[in-house]
C-alpha cells in the first residue's frame, strides 16, 4: 500500500459499494457486557463461553485493566494522531510490512474493493523480556510511550490469559493449554484512527474481516465497531472503561469450531474523530495450531506462519479457517 495521505487519496477510492454499506448505525443491546467481579468462576465461565458461541464478542466490565493505564495509552495514540502533517509524514510505512508505521487509508491485510476510511499503527510489543524489549521499533515520541505501553500490554495480556482460562475451562480443555502450546506469545498493539468522515454512509472505517490472531481486546471509547451475527451487522456499545473481547480465528481452530471467529467492521462517523486500540493476542510464529483433545479434528494442525500467509493471500471476507478444514 502506498504511503500517501488520506486527504491525498481520491475520494472515489473511499466510495463503498451500495449492497455493501452500512444502513444502522446503532448500538445494540444484547451484546452481552460481564462483570467479570460479580460471578463465581464457574458462572462465569459459562457466561463467557454463551456470550463467545452466541455473539464471537462480549464486553467485560470490573475487568482488572488501571482504568488510568486505559485513559494515559488513549491519550498517548490520540497524540500520536494528532501530530502535524510533517511529523506524522515520518510514520508513513511502505509495504505492509513497516510496524509501527502509520498504515493511511487501507487495509494492509485485506484486499477489500475500497480503502478504509483511517489510519493504523502496529506496534509489536513481543516477546516481553528485556532483550527483545530494547531492539523494538518504539515510536520516540510522545515522552513515556515506550513505558506506558508495556504497562498496558501487560495488563492486557493477563487480562486475556485470564478469560482464556475460562474459556479453556469451560470447553474441558486441560488448564494452561494455550500459553504451554505458545498460542499467546505474539502481542500486538494496533492503534486505529478514524477521521471525521463528512459522508458516513458511503464509506467504511474497516472492511469486514476477522481477526486472524486468537483473541483480541478492544478499548473503543466512541461508536464505530459492528459484528455480524445472524446475517445480521450489530452496533457495540462504547460502555465507559469496558473492554470488548472478540473471538479471533485461531480460537475457532483450537475450539474445533465450538466457537467461530466474529466477523467484524467499523463504521465512520461526521461528528468526531475514533481511537481504538486493539490488543492482539496469539500465537508464536513457529507454533502449531489445532484443535485441543476432544471430539474427532475439523482441522488440521497448521502452523501459525502458515496460516498468516493464507490469510494475508484470502481475496473473500468469509472462511478464513476454510483451507485447513478437513474435508469430510
Ligand atoms: C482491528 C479492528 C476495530 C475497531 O483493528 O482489527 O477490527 O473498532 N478494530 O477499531
Ligand atoms: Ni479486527
Amino acid at each position: 500500500m502506498a504511503s500517501t495521505l488520506l486527504k491525498n487519496i481520491p475520494a472515489k477510492d473511499f466510495i463503498v459499494p451500495p449492497q455493501k454499506r452500512a444502513v444502522d448505525f446503532s448500538a445494540d443491546k444484547r451484546i452481552p457486557v460481564i462483570d467479570l467481579a460479580a460471578h463465581n468462576r464457574a458462572d462465569l465461565a459459562q457466561q463467557i463461553i454463551k456470550s463467545a458461541k452466541e455473539f464471537g464478542v462480549f464486553q467485560v466490565r470490573n475487568h482488572g485493566v488501571s482504568e488510568k493505564v486505559m485513559e494515559e495509552t488513549m491519550n498517548l495514540y490520540k497524540q500520536v494522531f494528532n501530530m502535524g502533517d510533517e511529523e506524522k509524514a515520518m510514520l508513513y510505512g511502505e509495504g505492509s510490512n513497516k510496524n509501527c508505521r502509520i498504515h493511511a487509508g487501507g487495509d494492509y491485510y485485506l484486499n477489500a474493493e475500497y480503502r478504509s476510511w483511517r489510519e493504523m499503527l502496529i506496534q509489536p510489543v513481543s516477546p516481553m523480556d528485556d532483550e527483545s524489549m530494547q531492539s523494538k521499533p518504539w515510536l520516540e515520541k510522545p515522552a513515556g510511550y515506550r513505558e506506558m505501553v508495556i504497562a498496558y500490554t501487560t495488563e492486557m495480556k493477563m487480562l486475556g490469559l485470564r478469560i482464556l482460562d475460562l474459556i479453556g475451562e469451560a470447553l474441558g480443555m486441560e488448564a494452561g493449554y494455550f500459553e504451554r502450546n505458545n498460542l499467546t506469545q505474539t502481542l500486538n498493539i494496533v492503534a486505529n484512527h478514524y477521521p471525521v468522515c463528512p459522508d458516513p454512509s458511503s464509506t467504511m472505517g474497516s472492511a469486514p474481516h476477522y481477526d486472524p490472531n486468537l483473541i483480541t481486546i478492544l478499548h473503543q471509547q466512541l461508536f464505530g465497531l459492528q459484528i455480524f451475527n445472524n446475517g445480521q451487522w450489530l452496533g457495540v456499545e462504547p460502555l465507559p472503561h469496558a473492554l470488548t473481547i472478540m473471538v479471533s480465528s485461531q480460537l475457532q481452530i483450537i475450539s474445533n469450531d465450538e466457537l467461530k471467529g466474529c466477523k467484524h467492521r467499523v463504521v465512520t462517523n461526521s461528528s468526531a474523530a475514533r481511537v481504538s486500540i486493539g490488543t492482539f493476542i496469539g500465537p508464536s510464529l513457529d507454533a502449531v495450531v489445532e484443535p485441543a483433545a476432544g471430539a474427532a479434528p475439523v482441522f488440521r494442525p497448521v502452523q501459525y506462519n502458515e496460516f498468516l500467509q493464507q490469510y494475508a493471500s484470502n481475496k473473500t471476507e468469509s472462511d478464513v479457517v476454510g483451507f485447513c478444514k478437513i474435508q469430510p
